[in-house]
């Protein structure tokens, strides 16, 4: 049975690592990668290729930037191409960016199956890109793989039930990758560590694309790092521009965007984690740190019931009370 996976974006890699893998070790499956090109830069994409033994990809289509409808429709061109070409029995998409919504797009379309790893997450935000994504991903899908508990009730709450769609819960990629490569932790080349320093990501849409917001976000970050603990941020090359475009100045640890085992190395140190990024949330939890989240809404609810994450938004004031009162910088 021949699988074609679709991988762009950044989490994506860090995802196919374990499962192409896997893939790779199943007797009668193969694997066909194509990376839309989403992310390009070498610290967005080739170093996690190289790191983790992800296979070389056999199509890249050097897909990116642009607006949303730009990039995913040519995506969607350039994906048919290659199905037409390779004809696979399925074909295999993660989580929720624009490489996932156009890869099960030109599949569904073609009549292929689709197999969605991370299905069923909702933050219940249509104003979020990921949030179009993945419910049109998961209504063209043919099996749904899910990683938590409430992603198979967010389904039976929208009928899947009575679907023909294949609804699984499989756990989470994410922590098999973490679990796999932790003990491959390494230190960011010329990292001077900060004692009980906040690990700091910053990417989304909802952030960057609101100058309030993300000025907001600076100020707190410029605030916890002059007046708390060292703030490093690896930064995110959007985040990078924007915060260019709006004039603003970030005074924190800033370096470049780090390849997964720097990033492990990092969680693995770090006194709290304050991020707006999805994988993030959850990989502080699998290394049992507490973690601060710069969005509204979080589609891993089950962090924020068992108290291991606190939704802030882009409030100044609130990681503040939350890291000052409760003394979580210890590391
Ligand atoms: C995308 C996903 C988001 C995910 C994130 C992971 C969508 C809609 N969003 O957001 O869900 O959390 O990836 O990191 O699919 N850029 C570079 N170099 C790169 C990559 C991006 O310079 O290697 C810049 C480009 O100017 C680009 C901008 O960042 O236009 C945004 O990149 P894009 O892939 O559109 O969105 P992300 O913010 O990365
Ligand atoms: N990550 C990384 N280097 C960085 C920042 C993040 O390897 O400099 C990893 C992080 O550990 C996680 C994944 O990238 O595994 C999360 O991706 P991102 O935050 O870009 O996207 P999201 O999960 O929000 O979609």
């Amino acid at each position: 049975m021949k699988v074609l996976t679709i991988i762009g974006a950044r989490p994506q890699f860090i995802k196919a690592s374990v499962v192409s893998k896997a893939i790779q070790e199943t007797d009668g499956l193969t694997e066909v990668l194509v990376h839309t090109g989403q992310h390009f830069d070498a610290n967005m994409s080739d170093v996690f290729f190289e790191q983790l033994g992800i296979p070389r990809p056999d199509y890249q289509l050097n897909i990116n930037s642009g607006s949303h409808g730009d990039m995913t429709g040519r995506m969607l061109i350039e994906i048919e191409k290659v199905l037409l070409k390779e004809q696979p029995d399925w074909v295999l998409v993660y989580g929720d960016t624009n490489s996932t919504l156009a890869g099960a797009l030109a599949a569904a379309k073609l009549h292929i199956p689709v197999a969605h790893v991370e299905a069923g997450l909702r933050s219940f935000n249509m104003q979020m890109p990921e949030e179009i994504n993945r419910i049109l991903t998961d209504q063209i899908s043919s099996v749904l793989f899910c990683p938590t508990d409430s992603a198979i009730a967010n389904l039976a709450r929208e009928g899947f039930n009575d679907k023909p769609i294949k609804v699984l819960q499989v756990g989470d990629v994410m922590q098999d990758s973490a679990e796999f490569f932790a003990q491959q932790a390494t230190q960011p080349q010329g990292f001077e560590l900060d004692d009980g320093f906040i690990l700091t990501t910053l990417h989304r849409a909802e952030n960057t694309d609101n100058p309030e917001r993300l000025a907001a976000i600076v100020t707190a970050l410029n605030h916890l790092h002059a007046n708390l603990a060292s703030v490093v941020l690896p930064l995110h090359p959007r985040t990078r521009k924007v915060i260019a475009e709006q004039g603003l100045t970030l005074n924190v640890h800033l370096i470049d965007p780090v390849g997964y085992l720097e990033m492990i190395w990092l969680l693995q140190r770090t006194g709290l984690v304050l991020t707006d990024s999805g994988g993030v949330q959850k990989e502080a939890f699998f290394f049992g740190k507490a973690c601060v989240t710069m969005r509204d809404q979080t589609e891993w609810i089950e962090l924020i019931e068992v108290g291991a994450n606190e939704l802030v938004g882009a409030d100044l004031r609130n990681p503040l009370i939350l890291i000052a009162d409760r003394a979580m910088l210890a590391a």
